[in-house]
This record gives structure tokens, sequence and C-alpha cells, in this order.
């Protein structure tokens, strides 16, 4: 414990993990050995992996200015990853200022690393909390001072939920989150596919990560969106998702679909 009675966070380096697999192929510096090696290992089994990782970050930049763009002022980000800049409250608020953003991921080395981005005046907030259960992190108090379910909010579930297993019931925890949701809100969501190559050497790299890598289909990933009236174009590859700059090369061969659909009733 520390002096204020909060438990300190344990960080196991020991084994590869999502967040810093994914902040060693964007090129940050947040990762330790064993992370390095597994992203070495997924690049080597799948090359144009580091260009679908960027494509997918610039998918979460576009999707947020469109919905700051269509009235959101609140986003609630799980799974948000290493703070990597630009991140989501400073794209969102580079036109609006006053969009409030709560950050929610698994990985304690998330949550002490984004603490450092806290503002003062409380308009953003980063969380311990897991996808998995959906309840807990609508009722943390991380969550509740940012974040005002009466009036809308884009909720990103961005490149996380291929880490939630079938058995874990990923349309239980959208469902959970969707009710939360006043309408108006939006839904922003990229997911990882086996739908344009082989991923399976990608997967036995994630075997060893603390969390497993469980790719989706076109399909099963349209349906995480039932209960949303999709954005057009619709589920699309996320290069593809309304670009604003000339898609970078692979692009067609990028594992990586992306959306934004809105909460309308
Ligand atoms: C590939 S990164 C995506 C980061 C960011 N959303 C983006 O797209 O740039 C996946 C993130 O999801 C987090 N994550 C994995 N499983 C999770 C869970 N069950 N609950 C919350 N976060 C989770 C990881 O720690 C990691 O930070």
């Amino acid at each position: 414990m520390t002096q204020d009675g909060v438990q300190p966070l344990r960080i196991d380096t020991s084994r590869p993990h999502p967040a810093r697999i994914y902040d060693y192929l964007l090129g940050g510096t947040e990762n330790y050995e064993a992370d390095r090696r597994a992203a070495d290992e997924l690049a080597a089994a799948a090359p144009e992996v580091r260009i679908g990782v960027r494509a997918n970050r610039a998918f979460l930049h576009r999707a947020v200015r469109y919905v700051v763009g269509h009235g959101i002022r609140q986003v609630l980000d799980i799974g948000a990853g290493l703070p990597t800049a630009p991140n989501v409250h400073e794209v969102a608020q580079e036109s609006a200022p006053e969009v409030r953003v709560a950050y929610v991921d698994n990985d304690p080395i998330v949550a002490a690393r984004g603490s450092a981005l806290l503002s003062r005046s409380g308009t953003t907030s980063i969380t311990l909390g897991d996808v998995r259960d959906p309840r807990s992190v609508l009722e943390h108090p991380g969550v509740r001072e940012v974040i005002d379910f009466g009036r809308p909010v884009a909720l990103c579930l961005v490149a996380v939920l291929h880490f939630v297993t079938d058995a874990e019931r990923p349309a239980r925890i959208l469902a959970a989150l969707r009710h939360a949701l006043p309408a108006g809100s939006f839904l922003v969501l990229s997911h990882a596919t086996g739908d344009f190559a082989d991923r399976s050497a990608a997967q036995a790299v994630y075997s060893k990560a603390t969390a497993g890598l469980h790719l989706r289909s076109r399909a099963q990933i349209e349906r995480f969106f039932d209960g949303f009236e999709p954005v057009e174009p619709g589920l699309t590859q996320v290069p593809f998702w309304r670009p604003d700059a000339p898609p970078p090369p692979r692009s067609g061969e990028i594992g990586f679909y992306g959306g934004v659909a809105r909460k309308t009733g």
C-alpha cells in the first residue's frame, strides 16, 4: 500500500502484453524485452503489421474527428493503449476543447503512464478496468467523474475486442455498453481479422502473451454493431474508412476492419 492507501500497480514485464507489443510496433518506448521479441516475431510472420497498426491508429483519429464533428463532447475509450501522440483527447480537443475523455485499459502500465496526461480540470481520466466486466467499467468513479451518461457519448472499442474470446461473450459486453448509451451516441470499433491473409502465425505469437488474438470475420464483427445505425461507408478495412490521404501501400492486406455507427433509439 502507498501512504494514501492505494494498492501499488504490479507490472509483469516477463510476458508480452498487447499494449506494449502495440506500442513497440508504433515506434513507442513503453515496452520490455518480452514485448519487443513478440512484436518482432509478429512482424516476421505478418510483415504488413507495422503499416496495419498505424492505419488502425489513423482510423481512430479520423473517427474521433468525425464524431466530434457530429456534436460528440464525451468519449469513453476502452482498451485505450499506452499514451501515443496524438492521443484521443488531443485529437478531439483540436476542434472542441471542451471534449471530455475517459480512458480505460486493463494493463496497469497504461494506467500508470496515462495518469501523466490527466488534466487538472477533470476533463480526462484514466481507469484500470476490463472490458469483459462492462458494468464495473460503467460504474467506476474514474469513468463517472468524466462521462455523463445522460448525454451522447462516443464509445471507442478500437483494436480491443479481438482480445476477448467467444466464451467471454463479446455480444453480451456490447449489449451492456450499448444499454448505457443514450440516443445520439456513437460506437467506434475496429477489430483484427484473418479475412485477407492466414494469420495463424500471428495468433501463435499472442498465445504466449497475456491475452490471445481472436480473429473474426467481417460478418462476425458486423454483429457487434447490432442496435446501431452504420455511418457510411460501413465496416471497411481501416485505411478505407473515410480516408483523408491516399491509402498506405499494402492496404488491401491490412487485417483490421473498422467502422462507426450511431445509436438512434
Ligand atoms: C492494440 S491496443 C489498441 C490501443 C488503442 N485502442 C488503439 O487502437 O490505438 C489494445 C489495447 O487493449 C487493451 N486490452 C486488452 N484486453 C483488454 C481488456 N480485456 N480490457 C481492457 N483493455 C484491454 C490492451 O492493454 C491494449 O492497451
